[in-house]
């Protein structure tokens, strides 16, 4: 084997490193009408390459976007969209070299936080990322569905045709925008593949509607439908999957819920990686109609310049703790953080709590707490005292969730 070498792809590299990822994903390279679209989405900026020889052999690639923290700011932050190493050169420390150039070319350009969504749950901790949303798969029994007379109805839902859809549902998500924690922009680059994977096929035919509130268009909904009905079985069973659900506010979310729950012949809904608090058990008249079938790792998040990405979010009333940071990848994020209402600033006084990068990380958005993190051993509590008063710093009203996928 050649000296691995790691750096930049170049234009011409692209779909050779698009194909390793999606070889090493157990998918086929693409041919040559599914590059032409999606090779807008796949830029030769911010993807990273280990070749051997000429020949690449692992990849990593990040978009730039930005993310909302507790408190309402958004962060610039790196999605990582694709990592992987060929299947004959795994286990020799290539993502590794990765990552870890990865994330110093994400602090080199700014970013304060990077992103990702995780294959197995096993890979990423050790890169100082950890799983900082959580998200909810929902099943929905239709038929015992009835929504509850207090249920807030107000605005229309209608059905978009595949242009129509094509050109709104970026603008409406644009106009949404990430106004819980955890959510991202998504850039022009995004919306390609969006369109290639959902609306134009890929899986099946999608359909989109769109809600009207007082305001205007307000929210919309992908859906996707299937007649599941077996051979010997008189009843049509049509399940429908939510692939994408976004509002701009809790009324327009339930008005789209309304219009899918009231969807004839519809026997099952079933909706991936929704909001852990999602209201939709309060929404009906027998709250087991709604059941989650899965709690995932949704998000994982990594923090790139701790100091600044303390400091951008907001804290509740508490006294003040001292977090004691180590960060073996990041070295510069190393060292004590005093956060209580007023803020957060590096200190010299001594940690009160002690945490590596990846614990911290499912602190931020307010996933997890502190005493619960202590309670399985993954935070070294130097000052009991503390860990109330920081479960109470980073709580936060509307549980973190990100919603899209990349
Ligand atoms: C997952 C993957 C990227 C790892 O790449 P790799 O170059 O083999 O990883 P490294 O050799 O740098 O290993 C780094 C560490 O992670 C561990 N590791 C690597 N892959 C792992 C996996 N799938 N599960 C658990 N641990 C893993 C290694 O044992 C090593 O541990 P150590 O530091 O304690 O020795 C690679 O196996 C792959 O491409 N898999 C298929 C595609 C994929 O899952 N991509 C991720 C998309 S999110």
């Amino acid at each position: 084997m050649n000296e691995l070498k790691v750096r930049a792809i170049n234009e011409g590299e692209r779909r050779a490193v698009y194909g390793l990822l999606a070889e090493a994903l157990h998918a086929s390279p693409p041919d040559d009408t599914n590059w032409e679209r999606v090779e807008r989405s796949f830029p030769a900026d911010r993807t990273l390459a280990a070749f051997d020889g000429a020949t690449p052999v692992g990849m990593a690639s990040s978009f730039a976007t930005s993310i909302a923290v507790p408190g309402g700011k958004t962060l610039p932050a790196a999605a990582v969209d694709g990592v992987a190493v060929r299947a004959d050169h795994t286990r020799r420390g290539i993502v590794t070299s990765l990552l870890t150039e990865q994330l110093r070319d994400c602090v080199r350009r700014g970013d304060l936080v990077a992103a990702l969504h995780a294959s197995e749950a096993t890979i990423y901790g050790r890169f100082g990322y950890g799983p900082a949303v959580l998200g909810q798969s929902l099943r929905i029994v239709n038929s015992r569905a009835v929504l509850r007379p207090e249920a807030p109805s107000s605005g229309r839902v209608r059905l978009l045709d595949e242009d129509e859809a094509i050109g709104l549902v970026p603008k409406l998500y644009r106009r949404i925008g990430p106004h819980r924690p955890g959510m991202i922009e998504r850039p022009d680059l995004w919306w390609p593949a969006y369109h290639n994977r959902l609306v134009r096929g890929g899986g099946g035919e999608h359909r989109v509607a769109v809600h009207t509130g007082p305001d205007g268009e307000d929210g919309y909904v992908v859906f996707h439908t299937s007649n599941q009905q077996a051979p010997d079985d008189s009843q049509f069973k049509v399940v429908l999957e939510v692939r994408d659900l976004q509002a701009a506010d809790p009324a327009a979310a339930i008005g789209l819920w309304r219009f899918l729950i009231g969807m004839d012949l519809v026997a099952e809904i079933r909706a991936p990686a929704r909001p852990v608090d999602e209201p939709l058990r309060a929404l009906v008249t027998d709250l087991r109609a709604v059941q989650t079938t899965g709690l995932e790792d949704h998000n994982w998040l990594r923090l790139l310049d701790a100091g600044a990405a303390l400091a951008a979010r907001t804290y509740r009333e508490a006294p003040p703790v001292v977090f004691g940071l180590e960060d073996k990848l990041l070295p510069e994020n190393t060292g004590a953080y005093r956060i209580s209402a007023d803020g957060a600033t590096k200190t010299e006084a001594p940690a009160q709590l002690r945490m590596t990068a990846d614990v911290l990380a499912m602190l931020y958005l307010g996933e997890w707490t502190a005493s619960a993190l202590a309670g399985a051993g993954r935070i070294t509590v130097a000052d009991p005292a503390a860990l109330p008063a920081a479960d109470e710093l980073f709580r936060v009203g509307v549980r973190p969730w990100c919603g899209t996928y990349f």
